[in-house]
């Protein structure tokens, strides 16, 4: 039977890219069905709302979503609803796992992954303005959630993870010297949990900003990262260009009843509607979700064709230093597919 995934193409580059994504699936034999939806600023000019009520419903029933980025305005405009998603399905732990595909760049074989509290922190949206005066923004504050609850269940997951994919060490990057409670919660419940793990996975604390130069320094020392949802988010983006960029890193927001699979990276406003948009980030996205379903055959196939197209260097879009588009990169991978 095949299984039924909400498939969100997004904004910007979004539906570029996922529709070759979804070409691509196709030819690997995924046993996927497609039930599309709308969401961010192509829903807000649609239907007047940026996440409907349909979208929603349809990811409560499958427990599955495939999404392209969506556009969010800076500072003014509605909120994120990349975060709304993740708050409302709970979708406590962002795994953003990176790898070197693209021989012959800045690093070597990266192997990565990067768990991101994905539910809390200063993500969590509860900010407001303080009016003084004549003023009625002379201030403003963010909050900065965390609970015991929320920090056990990421490291937790961070931990377990490392112990399911033979991962050796996990690094706990923080701020506990300056930010005492927030991060101090952090800090002492990662050093709890980790003398369960014991001789199983090795522990180590950073702090965030020595673990940002460190990545750049020597980023063979890491191998999982757990973090509060902002330094994640900054993180990610961080060790994606260890691996050649944005186009290149995929993300899982896993929960206990639902799980989105989407790209690290945004509606790439600047090179949408041209075709030169790099669908990998989304397809890895997409082999991701094949793993998490136990279609592993499929799975396999498309990293094999995805590896060699890159390897090969036949038909990168230009992010990749290539002439080719959207659709010569993707004929290339279904090509390889044919073949395999
Ligand atoms: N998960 C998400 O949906 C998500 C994530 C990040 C940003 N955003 C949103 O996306 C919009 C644009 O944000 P931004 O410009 O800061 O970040 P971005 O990731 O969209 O783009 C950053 C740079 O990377 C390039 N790039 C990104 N993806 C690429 C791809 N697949 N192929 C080739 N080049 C690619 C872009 O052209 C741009 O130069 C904003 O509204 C932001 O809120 C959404």
């Amino acid at each position: 039977m095949p299984e039924t995934v909400t498939l969100i193409p997004g904004d910007g580059i979004g539906p570029e890219i996922t529709a070759s994504v979804v070409r691509i699936l196709e030819a690997a034999g995924a046993q996927l069905q497609w039930e599309e939806q709308i969401a961010g600023e192509t829903a807000l000019k649609q239907v007047g709302d940026p996440l409907p009520k349909a979208t929603i419903d349809s990811i409560k029933k499958n427990r599955l979503a495939l999404k392209g980025p969506l556009s969010t305005p800076s500072g003014t405009g509605f909120r994120s609803i990349n975060v709304a998603l993740r708050q409302e399905f709970e979708l406590y732990a962002n795994v953003r796992p990176v790898r070197t595909l693209v021989v012959g760049g800045r690093y070597e074989d990266i192997d990565l992954v990067l768990v991101r509290e994905n539910t809390e922190g200063l993500y969590s949206g509860v900010e407001h303005y303080i009016g003084i005066g004549s003023d009625p923004r002379a201030a403003a504050e963010s909050v900065m959630l965390v609970t015991r609850f929320g920090v056990n269940r990421i490291l937790r997951y961070a931990f377990e993870y490392a112990v399911k994919h033979g991962r050796k060490k996990v690094t706990l990057a923080h701020k506990a010297n300056i930010l005492k409670y927030t991060q101090g919660l952090f800090l002492d419940m990662g050093r709890e949990i980790a003398k369960e793990y014991e001789g199983k996975v090795e522990f180590e604390d950073r702090i965030i900003d020595a673990t940002a130069m460190l990545l750049v320094m020597d980023p063979y020392r890491f191998d999982v990262i757990v973090c509060e949802n902002m330094f994640g988010d900054i993180l990610s983006d961080q060790i994606a260009g260890l691996v050649g960029g944005l186009g290149l890193a995929p993300g899982a927001n896993i929960g206990e009843n639902a799980a989105i699979f989407e790209a690290v990276h945004g509606s790439a406003p600047d090179i949408a509607g041209k075709g030169v948009a790099n669908p990998s980030a989304l397809l890895m996205a997409a082999v991701m979700m094949l793993d998490h379903l136990g279609q592993k055959e499929p799975a396999q196939r498309i990293r094999t064709a995805l590896e060699a197209t890159i390897r090969e260097n036949d038909s990168l879009t230009p992010d990749l230093k290539g002439s080719g588009t959207t659709q010569t990169f993707t004929d290339a991978v279904v090509r390889r597919l044919g073949s395999s």
